[in-house]
């Protein structure tokens, strides 16, 4: 049966993540499941906190009448004005529950407000290397990504952005703490990117993915961007910050600083049902009633962040230490990104090639495997490093 010439397009570009994932299968069947060091997931390896799942059980137990029934398609009213007072206490901003919609994750954030904004040709800036799945995001809402490369940091570089702005730019996406670079965006990016977009005088969203908000390293913080940019729409989930990304629990949130919104809420709503949605799991949302506010304990995170980065860099690996999320970008000792990662598959260790996510070079490493995987990969990586020099 022929499937849609678009998807058998995206398949192609998607297939490095698709090519580790399979390979991952394949050196597991061949190799056992033991012998191999898998860095290519992002998904979370602690289970969700005790107070999580006392609060699911509560809500089981107590199966109040009504409670699995269709609902208002942004969500119960009483969850989202936990999730707009949890928005008030973090960012000073006066967030109403009227601006909050509960979503299928953070992807479902995103794909509803760029359904609610672009119209075909639309253009929406995203900052390079990124998150592999935006592109497919704005293709879905028939939106043109126009990618902006950041600095040598993986710092947004404004003026870089400034100089991609046409009369078609809607929306521009931020994800700090990034994946794939781990870079936490500092205020004064965030200052000087306010000052730039209100000199356009353009109604450019921001739309400001924000999954890994609560893992920043060496006891600082996020800033809040909506704190800071004026037109932001946050979408957010509890599926790294909890350990529950099956679950599909998130949220849109447009900021009381983005003007008259009335057409905009009205937008959103109705692009959570027409997606398909139609609205966020309505038990989650229950459990987020009195769970908003719990995270897991990032530290171990941390630690294994700093056994790796130190462990690379005695090897000889150019290592930018990650400040957040939970993945180091780590610099290739040879350019090619995508026959190093054989090189490392050879050594039982799978990592996603940078090309993946827009940047040749580097690869991706995932902090998400338990600390002694880390441990026992290190003579690989020294191996692999050692024979990169006859690539
Ligand atoms: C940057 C980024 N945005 C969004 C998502 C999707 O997350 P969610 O499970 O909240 O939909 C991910 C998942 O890995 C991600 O890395």
């Amino acid at each position: 049966m022929p499937i849609s010439k678009t998807i058998a397009k995206q398949l192609e570009n998607a297939s490095w993540i698709r090519r580790m994932f399979e390979e991952g299968i394949r050196l597991k069947r061949e190799r056992g499941a033991d012998a191999i060091c898998d860095f290519s997931l992002g998904n979370p390896d602690v289970e969700p906190p005790p107070a999580v799942l006392d609060a699911l059980r509560r809500v089981v137990a107590g199966n109040k009448p009504g409670s699995h029934g269709y609902m208002p398609n942004p969500g119960y009213a009483e969850v989202r004005e936990v999730v707009a007072r949890k928005l008030r206490k973090e960012t000073g901003l006066d967030f109403s529950a009227e601006d909050v919609f509960m979503t299928v994750g953070s992807a479902g954030a995103c794909n509803v407000i760029l359904k609610s904004i672009l119209d075909p040709g639309d253009e929406v800036i995203v900052l390079m290397p990124c998150f592999s799945e935006y592109q497919f995001y704005i293709a879905n809402h028939a939106g043109s990504m126009v990618p902006v490369e950041t600095d040598d940091t993986f710092l947004p570089d404004v003026e870089r952005i400034r100089a991609a702005i046409t009369t078609r730019t809607r929306a521009i996406i931020l994800n700090t703490p990034n994946n794939p670079t781990g870079r936490v965006y500092p205020e004064s990016v965030l200052r000087d990117l306010q000052q730039m977009l209100a000199r356009t005088g353009q109604p450019i969203v921001v739309i400001s993915d924000e999954p890994y908000k609560s893992f920043v390293y060496d006891g600082k913080r996020q800033p809040e961007v909506a704190s800071f940019i004026a037109n932001t729409a946050i979408c957010n989930s509890w599926s790294k910050s909890l350990g529950l990304p099956g679950e599909r629990i998130g949220y849109l949130a447009l900021s009381p600083q983005l003007g008259d919104t009335t057409a905009l809420r009205r937008a959103c709503a109705f692009s959570n049902r027409i997606l398909g949605f139609i609205n966020a799991p309505a038990i989650w949302q229950w459990v987020m009633l009195e769970a908003a506010e719990a995270a897991i304990d990032a530290a171990p995170y941390e630690h294994k962040r700093n056994v790796l980065c130190d462990a690379l860099q005695a090897i000889g690996y150019e290592v930018r230490r990650p400040e957040g999320s939970f993945y180091i970008f780590l610099k290739t000792p040879t350019p090619d990104d995508i026959a190093f990662t054989k090189l490392l598959a050879d050594e039982g260790i799978l990592a996603v090639p940078g090309v993946g996510f827009g940047r040749s070079g580097y690869i991706r490493l995932s902090l998400t495997i338990p600390l002694e995987r880390i441990e026992k990969s290190i003579s690989g990586f020294q191996r692999a490093f050692l024979s990169s020099s006859r690539l």
